[in-house]
């Protein structure tokens, strides 16, 4: 059943890029946003793009109770927008909440709001090639608590931003450190959701590899700092002859969509 989705359009359109949209620079005109409390998802709505209102108690200020998704829509030859393998995310979403102790966004409602706030903001969605409008799930702990436990309000938001490839290589090469001494995840540990806390914990690394001339990291495993895991945004493969080979999900890499596509498509 569809959700009654409240909308309220923004009344002073911003204007958009065309060129060097580089990635997570601009935002579009609106957001997406859903309550949680009290057990149930609720009050469903689209607001013009702005700043949240959230207490400064809110566990995810705190206590990093907060996940996020990365997924594309993208403009094909005649027009058409689709996006690539919305399920996917949602997924994804849903059983790494679990592992923060969040509540899951059911995927019937992530695939809505996403779906919604693209077919609003489509004209934001580039039509340049190697472009995309990049969207941002977001599910942060907003109880205002200062103990140490799972929060019982939730937020989950969606924001978009047209952008180019990631890095600013393009489509070309790109230099990658392997890190020996810093770690990204532990066995056990949260590597294998997509915590904001992960990217707080790669931030150092990466600022030293860029400082020595490297785009990225390649992360080792956090025993022996031996075994590859993956790169701070994107599982890794590698070809030996005939035979292509990746690290296996054992709970400390993310599990990639574009990795899961390259599986299927080998
Ligand atoms: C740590 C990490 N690994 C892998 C990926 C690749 O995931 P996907 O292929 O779903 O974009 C990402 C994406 O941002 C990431 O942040």
């Amino acid at each position: 059943m569809a959700m009654q989705i409240e909308v309220t359009k923004t009344t002073s359109p911003r204007v958009k890029p065309t060129e060097n949209l580089g990635f997570g620079k601009y935002f579009s005109d609106h957001m997406f946003l859903l309550d949680y409390a009290g057990g149930k998802w609720q009050n469903p709505r689209i607001l013009p793009y702005g700043p949240l209102a959230i207490e400064p108690g809110a566990s995810v200020l705190h206590y990093a109770q907060c996940m996020f998704e990365g997924m594309k829509a993208f403009r094909g030859k005649n027009g058409k927008i689709r996006l690539f393998r919305p399920e996917f995310n949602a997924n994804r979403m849903r059983l790494g909440a679990e592992r923060l102790c969040m509540p899951g966004v059911p995927n019937e409602i992530f695939e809505e709001a996403v779906q919604a706030l693209v077919k609003l903001d489509t004209p934001w969605v580039p039509s340049t090639r190697g472009a995309s409008l990049y969207i941002r799930p977001t599910l942060v702990g907003t109880e205002s608590y200062l103990g140490v436990r799972p929060a019982e309000k939730y937020l989950f938001f969606v924001i978009t931003s047209p952008v180019d490839a990631y890095y600013s290589e393009g489509f070309a090469p790109v230099k990658i450190w392997v890190e020996e001494e810093y770690i990204r995840a532990a066995p056990g540990g949260l590597g294998h959701v997509k915590a904001g806390a992960n990217y707080a914990c790669s931030l150092k690394a990466s600022l030293e590899a860029k400082a020595k001339g490297y785009s990225q990291v390649l992360w080792l495993d956090a025993i022996e700092h031996k075994n590859i895991e993956e790169v701070g945004t994107m599982n890794v493969f590698f070809r030996f002859k005939d035979k292509v080979v990746t690290p296996a999900l054992s709970g400390t890499i993310l599990n990639g969509g574009t990795r899961d596509c390259v599986i299927q498509l080998l």
